[in-house]
């Protein structure tokens, strides 16, 4: 599998402000790769870097395995914070001048509008189009020169259920025809529900890397004791339960995906049995990465 974008020790200070911290990644292609952090984590610093409009403190990155040139770029295609179109003309007319602006054929005009299904309201004035639709007109822009990497940050921001519906679903659809996307979000299940790979940063460093299926593993690990005889035969009677092993005079309880400390508690209080002792020992990633994207700055 070829590389698309290799990242090492990339770097940027504003001042004090430490917003990227040493970041090493890898992207691949073919991937969807999700930068998933909470807000000031250093999402849109790092695209910003990728794509040439802020200068890297120190630290360095390679698309294609190549230094990053002004030729290079023009294989990827960005989506970053508002682009500018202007609101009294079409759609259609827009993406003419966008065409015209990357010197790039007006021919991909009707294909890229078709994908982001903006075909029927190609003709009306941009400014009568919802946020959705700005926001795919934008997707159809940054596709007008059929780039190898499509880069979007925060796609659904701000945006209705319906309109983040539509703009995964042409995410996947981009994905399907063979383009690499990386992708900054804040939300896990937008990361979830879109990506094969992702990466979490707090704080501009980078907690952890892989693929998408990591969310749900490493089970959760519940010690717990209660005055009861049989608490062995009880705790395996739970549901939620994988294994039990006694150590150290208490019980150390497997979780089963989706079942919490917390679960494990109220089945015991149900049954009269009240814990003397009740601590999730291991967390589930998911959770660990609910708490990380749940701080604020
Ligand atoms: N131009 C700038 N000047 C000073 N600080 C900045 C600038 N851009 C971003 N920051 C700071 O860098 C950190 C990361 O910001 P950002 O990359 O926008 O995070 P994210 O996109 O994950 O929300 C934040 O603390 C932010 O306030
Ligand atoms: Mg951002």
């Amino acid at each position: 599998m070829a590389t698309v974008l290799s990242i090492q020790n990339l770097t940027k200070h504003f001042g004090k402000i430490k917003a990227v911290n040493g970041l090493n990644l890898e992207v691949q292609t073919g991937q969807v790769f999700g930068m998933l952090g909470p807000n000031g984590s250093g999402k849109t610093t790092t695209l910003g870097m990728l794509m040439g409009v802020t200068n890297p403190t120190s630290g360095s990155f390679y698309w294609f395995g190549e230094e990053p040139t002004p030729q290079l770029r023009r294989k990827i295609g960005a989506v970053l914070e508002h682009p500018i179109f202007y609101p009294y003309l079409s759609g259609q007319r827009n993406l003419e001048l966008n065409a015209m602006i990357k010197q790039c054929p007006q021919e991909n005009i009707p294909h890229v509008l078709e994908l982001v299904e903006l075909t029927e309201r190609k003709d009306d004035k941009y400014k009568t189009y919802s946020l959705g639709m700005k926001q795919r007109l934008a997707i159809a822009s940054a596709l007008l020169n059929d780039p190898t990497v499509l880069i979007l940050d925060e796609p659904t921001n701000g945006l209705d259920p319906m309109g983040i519906a539509e703009i995964r679903e042409i995410i996947r659809k981009i994905a399907a025809s063979g383009k690499t996307i990386i992708l900054a979000s804040h939300l896990l299940d937008e990361v979830q529900k879109v990506c094969t790979h992702f990466a979490i940063l707090k704080r501009g460093n980078m907690v952890h890397t892989g693929p998408i299926g990591d969310v749900g593993a490493g089970a959760e690990t519940v010690e717990v004791n209660a005055e009861v005889e049989n608490l062995n035969e009880v705790l395996l009677g739970f549901s939620g339960t994988a294994s039990v092993n006694r150590e150290n005079g208490v019980y150390q309880v497997t979780m089963r995906d989706g079942f919490h400390g917390k679960d494990l508690n109220r089945f015991l209080f149900d049954k009269n049995i009240v814990a003397t002792h009740l601590v999730t020992r291991k967390k589930s990633l998911e959770k660990q990465f609910l708490e990380i994207l749940a701080e604020s700055h």
